[in-house]
């Protein structure tokens, strides 16, 4: 039986869902799954190793056999928010221009994805979770409590992540950054396995103009009402419902 004790959180890139689902994991007493922070790891374990998908794209198989004994001989944990691969902490090597440039690629790798997913899975099997990423409600949690999905303009995504760049001492302009998100949108929505995809049952959240604190409590008033509700069948009964407010 798949996990069904999770918040299911998709979206693409700068909606915002790492603050949301951290903030709102933090209020639920829920663990915090940043299944995008796997993808990133993974894609820097490949760039050390010499076969990020760039790198070998020439070898005959696209260098399919050396990323899987690779994948194979990683040891991926994700122990209180840092992500540590093979005992070493790669928390601040996971948003690198490099392995921002090669991870739509490596997370359109079927193999990759099973492997994810399987870590995923028993992840959410040891107690709740707030998972957020692509496929969380549509594959990786079909079953999950409660679903949504996390949007807002790609113009907003842009400066959110820009400004995230500030801090972090990367002067990246808005522009170049919504060129790059808009690209691994493309691909991320058009991979053939797991696609970005809302899943019918989730909530829908536009949160282009609103604070982080207004989205957490709007998904908190969906978690508890839907929990209210007893069943899977509450979270459903949100539907598709679109919200947006003035800032
Ligand atoms: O959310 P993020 O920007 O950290 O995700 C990094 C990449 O990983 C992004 O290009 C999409 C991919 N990803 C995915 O394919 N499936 C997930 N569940 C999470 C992320």
């Amino acid at each position: 039986m798949l996990p069904t004790e999770v918040v299911a959180i998709d979206g693409p890139s700068g909606a915002g869902k790492s603050t949301v689902a951290r903030q709102l994991a933090q209020r639920l007493g829920f663990g915090f799954l940043d299944t995008g922070a796997m993808y990133r790891a993974i894609t820097w374990h490949f760039l050390q190793e010499g076969c990020a998908p760039a790198e070998v794209a020439a070898e005959p198989d696209q260098g399919h056999a050396r990323m899987q004994r690779s994948l194979q001989q990683a040891r991926l944990e994700l122990v209180g928010g840092r992500v540590v691969l093979n005992g070493r902490d790669v928390t601040s090597h996971l948003r690198t221009r490099e392995v921002e440039s090669q991870v739509s690629a490596v997370s359109a790798l079927s193999f990759v994805r099973a492997s994810m997913r399987d870590l995923q899975r028993l992840v959410a099997a040891a107690g709740p979770v707030v998972a957020e990423g692509r496929d969380m409600g549509s594959v990786v949690f079909p079953q999950a409590k409660w679903k949504v999905y996390l949007d807002a303009a790609p113009s907003e995504r842009a400066r959110r992540r820009s400004q995230d760049f500030a801090r972090q001492g990367r002067v990246v302009s808005e522009s170049d950054v919504l060129d790059e998100i808009l690209v691994r949108d493309r691909l991320d929505s058009t991979r053939s396995d797991a696609p970005l995809r809302q899943a019918p049952d989730a909530l829908y959240v536009d949160s282009t103009g609103l604070t982080t604190e207004v989205v957490v409590a709007r998904l908190l008033d969906y978690v508890r009402s839907a929990g209210a509700a007893g069943s899977a069948a509450g979270g459903r009964a949100a539907g598709n419902v679109r919200t947006q407010e003035a800032p």
